[in-house]
């Protein structure tokens, strides 16, 4: 269970120029799949470079609670003794899932076609998340959950003794939902369908592929059709976690800002599904280079060259939201830098984050100076250009890891220093964050 401590203040100051290489942890996703799929598998799955954060340590419990063993040997390096396809115990506890979103719904997606029930709930963050989107589709398979109004933590989900498989559209882009209902599928007979009219993430597809299972991937009129082959044996595997993407993107976008910087990020995802920022970067005026494309642990993968650059604003259209979803935080950090105005539109999404991400930028930005407007689904920031960003304004968190470090981000250019409210939140995605860009140069301190 993550217990944030007492609220840690930091502030970043501006700095000189960023150098060296960033190497960056384990992808989240990619992380809590490893320790799912695992589980759901007969035999050992081993993991190296598992992303160590709060969320995925929580998955990892998780996974013992409901009969595997999860066993760490060294830094990222765990094994999974998995109890296969339908083998789930039934958890003698409350499943915690701290402030994670993702572990949550991928778990409630992987236990509803066991003939067990299990209780989940999380920090107070998780607490406010809509779980209705993924209770729905579960519930056609015959799952039954009881939650509190609006669907919302604790929760007690009872899995469907005798379930049907399932063919379903998303209502929104999301690759939990689409994840809950595979995962689902998988003790279920026959075929299970996902058809998603926006792609989003696909680790879940290429990972059940690698464990096994048999996924086909059709683009139809109406999106990706995605169809599980149900009850298969999956067995365990040997899992390379690459590094995030969603992480690559603080130092990314710290050399962009911060004058004079040149900075390596080596292994960042090419997977089109997760790679919109750099794309949306490229277009401000980012001087980042793609060098030595490759394979890594399954994933698409390049180091990036990122040197200082003045960035002007643009329109991010929203047909690009669902492949970084996960930056426009530190984009609309960015943003402040550059000349002009950058509209990010169709974020909605942004606002059942692990907080409100439209509104906790939009405050953060204007205690610091910036000039933001927002609705339902936009977020647009006036850019200081070469004046740079004011700063000297304190920016409140509320429990979210990608929030605290944006405006960590965005102190280390500003005229006055930026000050954060709590960064406890970030050692569930990126525990390294500060010592990390500390060690390019940074000036992030605990005040
Ligand atoms: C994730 C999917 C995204 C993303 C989250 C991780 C995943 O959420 O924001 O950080 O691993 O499937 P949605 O699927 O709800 O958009």
């Amino acid at each position: 269970m993550s217990s944030h401590g007492d609220p840690i203040r930091m502030s970043a100051q501006k700095c000189g120029p960023l150098t060296g290489t960033a190497d960056v942890p384990g992808d989240k996703s990619i992380s809590h799949r490893a320790l799912i799929l695992g589980a759901l598998s007969v035999g050992e799955t081993k993991i190296s470079g598992l992303l160590e954060g709060e969320d995925v340590l929580d998955t990892a419990k998780a996974m013992q609670a409901f009969g595997a063993s999860v066993t760490r040997h060294g830094p990222g390096a765990w094994t999974v003794q998995g109890v296969g396809v339908g083998g789930f115990a039934e958890p003698e506890q409350v499943i915690d899932c701290g402030n994670s979103g993702t572990g949550v719904r991928l778990i409630m997606g992987a236990m509803a076609c066991c003939d067990i029930s299990a209780t989940f709930t999380g920090d107070g963050s998780l607490r406010k998340r809509p779980m209705g989107r993924i209770t729905d589709p579960l519930a056609l398979f015959g799952a039954q959950s009881y939650g509190r109004k609006g669907g919302r933590l604790p929760m007690t989900v009872v899995g469907a003794p005798d379930p049907a498989p399932v063919v379903y559209t998303p209502p929104m882009a999301s690759a939990q939902v689409k994840s809950a209902v595979l995962l689902a599928g998988l003790n279920a007979p026959g075929q299970t369908v996902v058809i998603e009219p926006v792609a989003t993430r696909d680790h879940t597809e290429r990972m059940l592929r690698g464990f096994g299972a048999q996924v086909d991937v059709q683009d139809t009129p109406e999106g990706t059709r995605i169809t599980l082959q149900g009850q298969p044996e999956l067995t365990g595997q040997v899992v390379a976690v690459p590094r995030d993407p969603s992480s690559a993107a603080f130092p990314v976008c710290a050399a962009l800002i911060v004058p004079g910087s040149d900075v390596l990020v080596p292994g960042v995802s090419q997977n089109p599904t997760r790679n919109g920022l750099i794309t949306t970067l490229q277009e401000m005026g980012g001087r980042i280079e793609v060098l030595n494309p490759r394979e890594e642990g399954g994933e698409p993968v390049a180091d990036l060259r990122v040197r200082a650059s003045q960035l002007h604003g643009i329109e991010v259209p929203a047909a690009r939201a669902a492949s970084m979803i996960d930056e426009y935080p530190v984009l609309s950090a960015v943003a402040a830098y550059a000349t002009g105005i950058t509209t990010m539109r169709g974020v909605h999404e942004l606002r059942v984050k692990e907080s409100d991400r439209i509104s906790a930028m939009a405050r953060g930005l204007e205690a610091n100076g910036v000039r933001v407007e927002e609705d339902e689904d936009t977020l647009i920031v006036h850019g200081s250009g070469p004046d740079g960003v004011a700063g000297g304004g304190l920016a409140e968190t509320h429990l979210d890891h990608r929030i605290a470090m944006s405006f960590m981000i965005l102190g280390l250019a500003a005229n006055a220093p930026v000050r954060i409210d709590d960064g406890t939140p970030i050692a569930t995605s990126f525990p390294i964050f500060e010592d990390l860009l500390n060690g390019l140069g940074a000036d992030i301190r605990r005040d």
